[in-house]
């Protein structure tokens, strides 16, 4: 078979798939389950390439977030068991003591302009410094809608970047991207600029991107779990070790974090957001001192209860991309009720929180395989037929014996029916 298929993104969806059944190993029920289901094949079909059909995860709802006191139902779609009862659980615990304060800054992210083979670098910086309103102007105009709505570029930065084998600059523009994520405009504003930053400087203009390492564009929030709602000063202890232990040794921080963005990856997903986006800027920014560091922290205050605070980049919009394309994304983003790209970036950080002090809570006591093993077991148990009321059943019988497996969970189904 070869993958060398002429005109593919010129077919139709069913074409697409007529030629995929032909030349692949699939059957028509492998072709079938290439389905689509709540959304419009051509929606879809108008988001990518080559598209064939769509490929749904679980989208599930986690209960208890009390954001800035109000009450917010959060959306998240992943295939990882456990993660929305883990945030849920999170949310609870912090909502018997008011829940999650949030903050955010301004939605500011970062487009580079790197210019090469500049002849005299402290010209150049001269050159560009004396013309940055020039600059700044010339990029507003590629976007007067959101200049209109108040965003637009702050500032260029300018910066000399030496280089063993040639250095180099790098302007970066600031751009307030209101409730966009922005890498259009931002991508936009940096490629128009940058021929007139060639003039200017002498050298080439080669790279014209965001940076995903939106550190200007921060959202943060703080909970107090109070101590015995944890369940004594012994668990507050624990967690606080476990988090120290984040603090200084990147193998265990590269886990804490990876455990904060399975809650903040779900929501950016169910909201049509870039996932990515958000998950470069995060490692980026916990490794920015050079060491991979905690996005969360924790400490205890006077009454001997734990706080915890996270802070993270979130670059996420509400207009423009899947989030308004896709029927899924937006029911998801009316479901919160929030109007802002920053209330979402707020709702991401008290998720994130909530998520780790659920892990911390639950490793740092009996271990988070228990709850895996009991899903494990439910997956087997439907797996192997189980319906209705059997399915508890055969999860009890598989929780019982110790052993959960697929041949198990067929022999207790047996048994039972
Ligand atoms: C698993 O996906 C996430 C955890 O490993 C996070 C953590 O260890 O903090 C449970």
């Amino acid at each position: 078979m070869s993958s060398d298929i002429t005109g593919f993104y010129r077919m139709d969806i069913e074409e697409r798939r007529r030629v995929l059944r032909e030349r692949s190993g699939l059957d028509e029920e492998d072709i079938a389950s290439l389905s689509f289901s709540s959304c419009d094949p051509s929606i879809l079909d108008g988001m990518i390439e080559n598209v064939v059909g769509s490929f749904e995860i679980p989208l599930g709802i986690a209960t208890n977030f009390l954001i800035n006191g109000r009450d917010v139902l959060i959306p998240m779609a992943t295939e990882e068991p456990s993660v929305v009862a883990a945030a849920s659980k999170g949310a609870k615990m912090a909502r018997e003591s008011g829940g999650f304060e949030t903050w955010s800054s301004d939605p500011v992210m970062i487009g580079q302009v790197q210019i090469t083979d500049i002849p005299d670098m402290k010209r150049a910086l001269e050159a560009l410094e004396g013309k940055k309103g020039d600059l700044i102007d010339l990029a507003n105009s590629k976007d007067s809608l959101l200049v209109s709505l108040g965003g637009g570029v702050r500032d260029i930065d300018l910066r000399h970047i030496a280089h063993p084998e040639g250095d180099f600059m790098v302007a970066q523009l600031y751009v307030d991207c209101r409730d966009a994520m922005g890498a259009n405009a931002v991508n936009t504003m940096a490629e128009a600029v940058a021929p007139v930053m060639e003039e200017l400087t002498g050298g080439r203009a080669l790279l014209r991107i965001i940076s995903n390492l939106a550190d200007r564009r921060l959202s943060g929030a703080r909970a107090t779990f109070r101590k015995d709602t944890l369940g004594g000063e012994g668990v507050v202890d624990s967690i606080l070790k476990a988090f120290h232990l984040a603090e200084v040794d990147p193998y265990r921080c590269s886990t804490h974090n990876k455990g904060i963005m399975n809650g903040v990856s779900a929501v950016v997903r169910a909201t049509g957001n870039d996932t990515r986006a958000v998950e470069a800027g995060a490692h980026s920014f916990a490794a920015k001192t050079g060491s991979d560091k905690p996005l969360t922290r924790y400490w205890r205050d006077d009454n001997g209860d734990l706080i915890g605070e996270i802070e993270l980049p979130t670059a996420v919009g509400l207009v423009g991309g899947a989030t308004r394309v896709h029927p899924t994304a937006r029911a998801c983003v009316k479901l919160m009720g929030i109007k802002r790209a920053t209330d979402l970036g707020e709702a991401l950080a008290a998720v994130g929180l909530a998520q780790n002090l659920a892990a911390l809570k639950a490793l740092s006591s009996e271990g988070i395989q228990r709850g895996h093993m009991r899903l494990h077991a439910r997956n087997l148990a439907i797996q192997a037929g189980a319906e209705g009321d059997e399915v508890d059943r055969v999860v009890k019988k598989l929780l019982e014996d110790g052993t959960i497996s697929a041949t198990k969970a067929e022999k207790a189904l047996e048994l039972f029916r």
